[in-house]
């Protein structure tokens, strides 16, 4: 999606967001934060932060940086109720206007299979954060069932032009994460590699806990 496809559509969705998340793709966001290990004084990265889900489950005493290109996402995240210290940002995933080693850690819900480039987005999230840092991150992903991937196939073109519900959600149906973390050559080590495969396309999701391998 481009850049401006990409804020027009969240932008719509902003006020609605949270209710067709928590309708089609609830998740529960605290083991998520947690598999961070947060210590007090430790600066973390929320890319890209949209209405702040994750945001409650972030511990006192962590500041956390929400990054996102919707205005409108980050109005919604604001009224989120949150013990942490926050800061929000405009800013393009593809291109963090952060200095490198930048962050403790980094989370990611949702949003890899919506950027145009999630390599670059990735490697812009290794780029900021410190060696040795943890990334987790949760989203829908291409299924590693053929028959499943049929109707992913299907939904594609859809997914992508016309969203779901209509002008609203908009993404990747047939994002790779095969590709993304094993066959990039990123920097990264995996410690958690979890899929949720489901019979219904639009269901299917992962979730990875990284650690910053670069030297
Ligand atoms: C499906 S929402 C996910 C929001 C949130 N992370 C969550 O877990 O609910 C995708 C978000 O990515 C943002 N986004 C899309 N492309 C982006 C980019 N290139 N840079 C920064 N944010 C982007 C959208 O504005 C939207 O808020």
């Amino acid at each position: 999606m481009q850049i401006n496809q990409a804020i027009a559509t969240y932008d719509r969705a902003a006020v609605d967001y949270d209710a067709i998340m928590r309708r089609y793709w609830h998740i529960e966001r605290e083991p998520l934060i947690a598999s961070l290990q947060l210590q007090p004084g430790q600066t973390v990265l929320d890319a890209a932060v949209g209405t702040g889900l994750n945001l409650p489950a972030y511990p006192q005493g962590v500041h956390v940086v929400g990054v996102d290109l919707s205005h409108k996402m980050l109005d919604e995240a604001r009224k989120k109720n949150v013990s942490a210290d926050i800061t929000f940002k405009v800013s393009d995933l593809c291109n963090l206007d952060f200095p490198d080693n930048n962050f403790d850690a980094a989370a990611s819900g949702f949003t890899l299979c919506v950027v145009d480039y999630p390599v670059r987005a990735l490697e812009e999230i290794l780029r900021v954060t410190k060696p040795g840092a943890l990334i987790a991150i949760i989203d829908y992903c291409k299924s590693r069932d053929p028959e499943i991937v049929k109707w992913q196939e299907l939904i594609s073109d859809a997914a992508s032009q016309l969203g779901f519900p209509t002008d609203k959600i908009k993404w990747n149906a047939l994002m790779d994460y095969e590709e993304l973390i094993y066959n990039s050559k990123l920097t990264i080590e995996v410690l958690i590699d979890n899929r949720i495969e489901s019979p219904n396309p639009f269901s299917c999701g992962c979730q990875f806990l990284l650690k910053n391998s670069k030297a």
